[in-house]
């Protein structure tokens, strides 16, 4: 008996995620009370110029941020958006640097600002040659240490005026999304924010923030007005009655 097989294309999801759904796993958002960037200014430890003034200083930032990421895990959230993939094709394109979606299991993630744990050179940032990933027993740079290329050791983060290296892949992933949902950024820093521009017309948007967010006018957003882990349960909900 001839079969005919039924060969579902999955549907295309891709999140935006930013700090937001990183809180309840105990890591600051940026621009929140008791914010990153309020105890250390964003001048000194997120820029070149900052890096070039005092890397010490910087190091010793990133190894600490490193230190807390450790004992962090992923929250319901993460865990969620990784538990998506069994019914639709997941792209996760983050603005953390931390590695919570990869330990909660997402296996298509794009970081546009970079990765806590990896460092590289401070001569040749993204020569792929430079880059070093560190683990727990290599948390902490020392202060002088060095890359490969004799250059001192630096966080391979983007920091503010540096280009977005893997912008045009997170472009690419979103123009081709049926389904774009945006968790936990305050869309304020661009390149990134500008990313709903490439959403299809056809594409369905939600929002998740417990706070107002600000999203540019002339899209239907369906916003869930709740932390990362109660909105990504009803977007599951969602999500699942729909497909
Ligand atoms: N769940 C979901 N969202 C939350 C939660 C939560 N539990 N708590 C706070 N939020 C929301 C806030 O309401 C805010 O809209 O998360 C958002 C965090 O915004 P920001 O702190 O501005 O962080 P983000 O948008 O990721 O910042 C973007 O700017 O500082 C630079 O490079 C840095 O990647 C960062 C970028």
């Amino acid at each position: 008996m001839r079969q005919t097989r039924l060969i579902s294309k999955m549907k295309k999801v891709v999140f935006l995620t930013g700090a937001g759904i990183s809180a309840e796993s105990g890591f600051s958002t940026f621009r929140g009370n008791n914010g990153l960037w309020d105890n250390y200014p964003v001048e000194q430890v997120a820029t070149p110029q900052g890096w070039k003034e005092n890397p010490t200083l910087v190091t010793d930032f990133y190894n600490n941020l490193r230190k807390n990421l450790i004992k962090a895990k992923p929250n319901e959230g993460h865990l969620k958006v990784a538990e998506l993939e069994e019914h639709f094709d997941v792209t996760v394109v983050t603005q953390n640097v931390d590695n919570l979606h990869e330990r909660a299991g997402s296996s298509k993630i794009i970081h546009l600002h970079g990765e806590l744990m990896k460092v590289c050179s401070s001569d040749d940032p993204d020569n792929p040659e430079y880059i070093e990933t560190l683990d727990d027993e290599h948390l902490i740079v020392k202060h002088g240490e060095l890359a490969k290329d004799g250059s001192l050791l630096r966080p391979w983060i983007v920091w503010f005026g540096e280009a977005v290296p893997r912008m045009e892949e997170a472009i690419e992933a979103v123009s081709d999304a049926d389904i774009f949902v945006i968790v936990g950024t305050s869309l304020n820093v661009y390149p990134a924010a500008g990313l709903i521009n490439f959403v299809p017309q056809s594409a369905k948007i939600y929002l998740i923030d417990p706070f107002n967010v600000e999203t540019p006018r002339g899209y239907a957003v369906e916003v869930i007005q709740e932390v990362a882990s109660k909105g990504m349960r009803i977007l599951e909900q969602i999500l699942l009655k729909k497909s």
